[in-house]
């Protein structure tokens, strides 16, 4: 059964803990409310009584489990569990997000995978043409910070939505948490996505985000080291070798736990372009089976 939270609710076994100790303080304090309330009052007719506590519950629940959510840390994910609660009660649901929770329902596999890009996106299509026709996993979305990004090039020809993003919302707004969950996302890639990971998406979607680094962290890794900036630092080192890092995403730039490593060697002759076309070819050799492997982990694991 807890497996099974895990699952859905996208979270690692201690953030699971920490979600079932708000629900339980969070009830706890409720009904200790509404006892409290209740007994201000001078009703003695015990059925007026308990039809008046199952209203001050269902009213207090809410700012209850968002009260002690603060403290344990789950803020994010109860303010999306409660949002999403209350557009069902309000029937507010779209017909689209109707449809893509049925098909979560009867789905085996509830693996759909956004693939987060800021640039050319050719690891992006390599991710794509590896999952065509792939049973129980589908890229369901593109997402994008640049208008004029050639990965949204790839995911119209594609036929894959996209989704473009803004930074206000994406770092002060709540991330785009809802929207990729009502896009039924389980599962986000990074490929050459230039923004740093906000801690509300890292909650949302924690162990389900992986990047791809173009160097062998933990070196040349961090804050400003992107593309070609990794490349030139490398060369200009004048190191032997580089490589690619997978890795999960946490909260710190390039920091999660490695998943898969690739090396190639670096000669004299080589520039920093030279290097960025040797690590393409390991990227796009291997990202997109150390992708299907995690998730067929993740799959196991539910
Ligand atoms: C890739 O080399 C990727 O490793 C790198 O951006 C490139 C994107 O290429 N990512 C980073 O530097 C992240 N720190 P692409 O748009 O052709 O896939």
């Amino acid at each position: 059964m807890f497996e099974r939270l895990q699952q859905k609710w996208k979270v690692n076994g201690w953030r699971l803990l920490l979600i079932l100790v708000t629900f339980a303080v969070g009830g706890s304090l409720c009904g200790y409310l509404g006892r409290l309330i209740l007994n201000q009052l001078t009703i003695s007719q015990s059925v007026i009584r308990i039809i008046l506590y199952i209203v001050l519950v269902t009213i207090l629940w809410p700012f209850c489990v968002i009260l002690i959510s603060i403290p344990t840390g789950q803020f994010f994910f109860f303010r999306s569990y409660l949002k999403k609660m209350g557009q069902r009660i309000a029937g507010k649901k779209t017909q689209t997000t109707d449809k893509l929770i049925m098909n979560t329902e009867e789905k085996s596999s509830p693996f759909r995978i956004a693939v987060f890009a800021s640039g050319a996106g050719s690891n992006a299509a390599k991710i794509i043409e590896y999952f065509k026709g792939k049973p129980g996993i589908e890229i369901g979305l593109i997402v994008c910070n640049k208008p004029e990004a050639g990965v949204l090039s790839i995911a119209q020809k594609e036929g894959i939505p996209t989704l473009l993003i803004e930074k206000e919302k994406f770092f002060r707004g709540n991330a785009y948490v809802d929207e990729l969950q009502h896009a039924n996302i389980s599962f986000i890639v990074l490929a050459g996505f230039l923004w740093k990971v906000p801690v509300a998406l890292v909650q949302a979607f924690s162990g389900h985000i992986v990047n791809i680094h173009p160097a062998l962290l933990p070196n040349y890794g961090g804050k400003g080291m992107y593309g070609m900036h990794v490349h030139n630092a490398v060369i200009n080192a004048k190191e032997k070798e580089s490589g690619i890092s997978i890795h999960f995403v946490d909260e710190v730039y390039d920091h999660g736990a490695v998943i898969y490593q690739a090396i190639c060697s670096i000669t004299d002759t080589d520039t920093p372009e030279t290097l960025a076309q040797k690590i393409h070819q390991l990227e796009h050799a291997h990202y997109p089976r150390v992708i299907e492997e995690v998730i067929t982990k993740l799959q196991k694991r539910s």
